[in-house]
């Protein structure tokens, strides 16, 4: 007989996603920044790895008016959600994808003349475009003095509708990074001067970012398109505004495979990099960097195992993690160990794993790789 492939991930290693959380994100955001501004939620990364679909419609749930997806495939799954809310596609895909992007009705971007020119030719039809504009980020955008150009391209265009101008902050903590942004926000001012000029109408105007929501909200203009605070990853610097934002990655989990007691070691403990001794009791887990956990921990690294803290073990393999359960002598085969989140009276908060993990809370989420099987029934809170 035939067997058909699992349709879900057999493996027991797991992600649990909130979709309550991300709504109450959302809410939370909608209150504070009032009901005349646009809430573009940014879902790059396959929301930021929580899952395009699901995430999307719970930030149609919580009030947003749109998503925005840096990957046109996540602007598929948004749709095959059954999301039919405006989804902004940052730059992503060439306009050989014009006939896609109609049947989906996802609004593409452009950065140059020529990039607007290309995509009215393979429409062949009127649709809806953005204007990117590029206040210091270096990467999509017209520059401010290129801006007029790009604007007069798309509104002499008889197959183009302005669907508005935004730009992208590039945003970082550190003293350093105040400069810099007030560099850019005098560019942002040069970019709406130079639109002004040009005559067109500009329907529609968005800068902020999860940085530039929480830390200047004189700066909300027409719209925003926050990513990591929707997440419950607050960024860091002066905030002027509080959230009261919760964690959307609620858990990751895994199971022990193999619990087993050191026999022997190399006499010469320099041989092996491995930092057990004889007597170590030891759980491997079948998760590893390949899943998007670091190639090494730092000191403090913990997981829960039968609600109690047990130390990781480095270094991390592809697939397999160790844990060193000595202090846990019944815990064996089976077992539920939890990496982040709750378990029994313990939690691994985000803010821990960002310290004993040493990734920050955008390149965690970001990194969880997306064979990972995701749980969406976590509790909505
Ligand atoms: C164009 C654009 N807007 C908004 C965001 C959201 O950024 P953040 O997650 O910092 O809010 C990104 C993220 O990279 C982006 O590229």
């Amino acid at each position: 007989m035939k067997r058909e492939p699992a349709e879900r991930s057999l493996r027991p290693t797991w992600l649990e996603i909130d979709p309550g959380a991300f709504r109450h994100n959302v809410q939370r955001l909608r209150e504070a920044v009032g009901r005349q501004v646009v809430i573009y939620a940014c879902l790059k990364r396959n929301a930021y790895g929580c899952g395009a679909g699901p995430i999307a419609r719970a930030a149609i749930a919580g009030g947003a008016d749109g998503l925005a997806v840096g990957n046109i495939d996540d602007a598929v799954s948004v749709r095959r959600a059954g999301v039919t809310a405006p989804v902004m596609l940052y730059p992503t895909c060439l306009p050989e994808v014009a006939a896609a992007v109609s049947d989906l009705d996802l609004t593409p971007t452009v950065s140059t003349p020529e990039e607007a020119e290309s995509w009215a030719a393979a429409f062949g039809k009127r649709r809806s475009i953005f204007a990117k504009f590029d206040v210091g980020l270096m990467r999509g955008g017209a520059q401010p003095s290129e801006l007029g150009a790009l604007l007069a391209a798309i509104v002499d265009s008889p197959n183009l509708t302005l669907a508005g101008i935004y730009t992208h902050f590039h945003t970082y903590g550190g003293p350093e990074g105040a400069g810099y942004l007030e560099w850019q926000v005098a560019r942002l001012r040069e970019a709406a001067a130079a639109a002004k000029s040009s005559g067109a109408e500009i329907p529609f105007v968005m800068g902020s970012n999860s940085a530039l929501v929480m830390q200047r909200p004189d700066l909300d203009l027409s719209g925003v398109d926050p990513g990591r605070l929707l997440f419950g990853v607050t960024p860091a610097g002066p905030l002027e505004r509080q959230l009261d934002l919760r964690p959307a990655l609620a858990a990751f989990r895994s199971r022990i495979l193999i619990a087993k007691t050191i026999t022997a070691v190399p006499e010469d403990q320099r041989l092996s990099p491995f930092p057990a001794q004889v007597g170590t009791r030891i759980g491997v887990l079948p998760v590893g960097w390949g899943d998007g956990l670091p190639r090494r921990f730092r000191d403090g690294a913990r997981a829960l195992v039968q609600g109690r803290p047990v130390p990781i073990l480095n270094p991390v393999h592809l697939e397999h993690l160790r844990l060193d359960l000595t202090g846990v002598p019944e815990a064996g085969p089976g077992d539920e160990v939890t990496l982040i989140g709750r378990q029994g009276a313990q939690t691994i908060t985000l803010e821990e794993v960002e310290a004993t993990w040493g990734l920050d809370g955008l390149s965690l989420l970001a990194g969880l790789r997306d064979h990972l099987r995701r749980d969406y029934g976590h509790p909505e809170s």
